[in-house]
């Protein structure tokens, strides 16, 4: 997930026991052009499971570069974005876009499968709109391509993120090829994967906005779906060991300057998602104080004070 899944949240991800985490996306012609935010975003030094790269473009060639070059990083799965709403990336015609250009999506999944040895996946919508509903036959035709396995997004992209996932309509996607079909949107507990797992017949499901704050989501929603019950939050004091690791990791990642103002978004959602007992106000204005602190001792402070206080211990 964009400015979500970067290697510092993933790493946190990892170490909680997620199977399996996805870098943001990686746009394929900058890649290749060596741009250094794009590159860190395919990097995975550290992570114990599978390095996830997935990658966005419309143009055969600079996806295959791309491909080459995730690779190259160590990538062992490579995913293709077939499902970004954002307008600037659908007026480039990547993203969902592709759900309206089945021939060029298939051209550049083609591109990926033969240029690498990786493992090459597809994530996608349930199409374009409610009239396009092409998941299934885009599905059919990116398995003979040689996609290994197909993630579905159950909205279409004229919903952006508005309305429900529709888990039902996945189940003619998975009926449709006979890789493995991973459900994905709106998934929050666990009662809500087992749903979405009867309803469409996947075989796994993908967390997404629900890990955003806490990526210790994953491996709690894996054990759960595994051993049965709900997902169980770790101690307050794994959460801030956590949250404080993840900012030395941003600072060391992307440098001290860019680092503390990409982990105050990290900051931000545990803040909103562990501390739910505050009361609201509050609670924002205690989020606004971590969040202007520019020292990272004062952050380190702060978030010992945040995590410690009487608030967390009941949430
Ligand atoms: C901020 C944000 C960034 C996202 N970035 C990506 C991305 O880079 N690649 C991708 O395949 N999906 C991306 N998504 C979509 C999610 O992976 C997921 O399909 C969608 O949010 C629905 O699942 P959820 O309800 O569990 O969040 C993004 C979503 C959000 C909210």
């Amino acid at each position: 997930m964009a400015g979500v899944t970067d290697l510092p949240f993933r790493r946190q991800a990892d170490r909680f026991g997620a199977p399996y985490v996805v870098s943001e996306m990686v746009a394929s012609a900058e890649l290749a052009k060596a741009r250094p935010d794009v590159v860190r975003r395919a990097a995975g030094e550290g992570l114990k499971g599978p390095l996830v790269t997935q990658l966005a473009g419309r143009d055969p060639e600079w996806m295959r570069v791309g491909a080459r070059l995730a690779e190259d990083c160590g990538a062992d799965v490579i995913d293709i974005n077939m499902g970004c709403p954002a307008k600037c990336v659908t007026s480039g015609q990547a993203g969902s876009a592709l759900m309206r250009e089945p021939d060029l999506a298939l051209r550049l999944i083609e591109a990926v499968a033969e240029s690498v040895a990786t493992p090459v996946t597809v994530k996608m919508r349930l199409g374009w709109d409610e009239t396009q509903l092409n998941a299934p036959d885009i599905a059919r035709r990116a398995q003979s391509a040689g996609a290994r396995m197909i993630v579905v997004h159950g909205r279409t992209r004229k919903q952006f993120y508005n309305g429900a996932a529709d888990w039902a309509a996945i189940a003619e996607t998975v009926a449709a090829v006979s890789i493995p079909v991973i459900a994905n949107g709106d998934i929050r507990t666990a009662d809500d994967a087992r749903t979405a797992l009867r309803l469409s017949g996947a075989s796994g499901v993908m967390i997404g906005r629900g890990a955003q704050g806490r990526p210790w989501a994953p491996a709690a929603l894996a054990r759960a779906l595994s051993h049965g019950g709900d997902m169980r939050d770790p101690p307050m004091r794994a959460i801030l060991d956590s949250l404080l690791a993840l900012y030395e990791d941003s600072l060391a990642f992307y440098g001290q300057h860019h680092g503390l103002k990409v982990a105050r978004k990290h900051i931000a959602w545990s803040i909103d998602a562990f501390l739910p007992k505050m009361e609201p106000t509050l609670r924002r204005r205690m989020r606004a104080d971590v969040c202007m602190l520019d020292d990272p001792q004062a952050v380190r402070e702060a978030l010992s004070r945040l995590f410690g206080g009487p608030w967390a211990e009941a949430a």
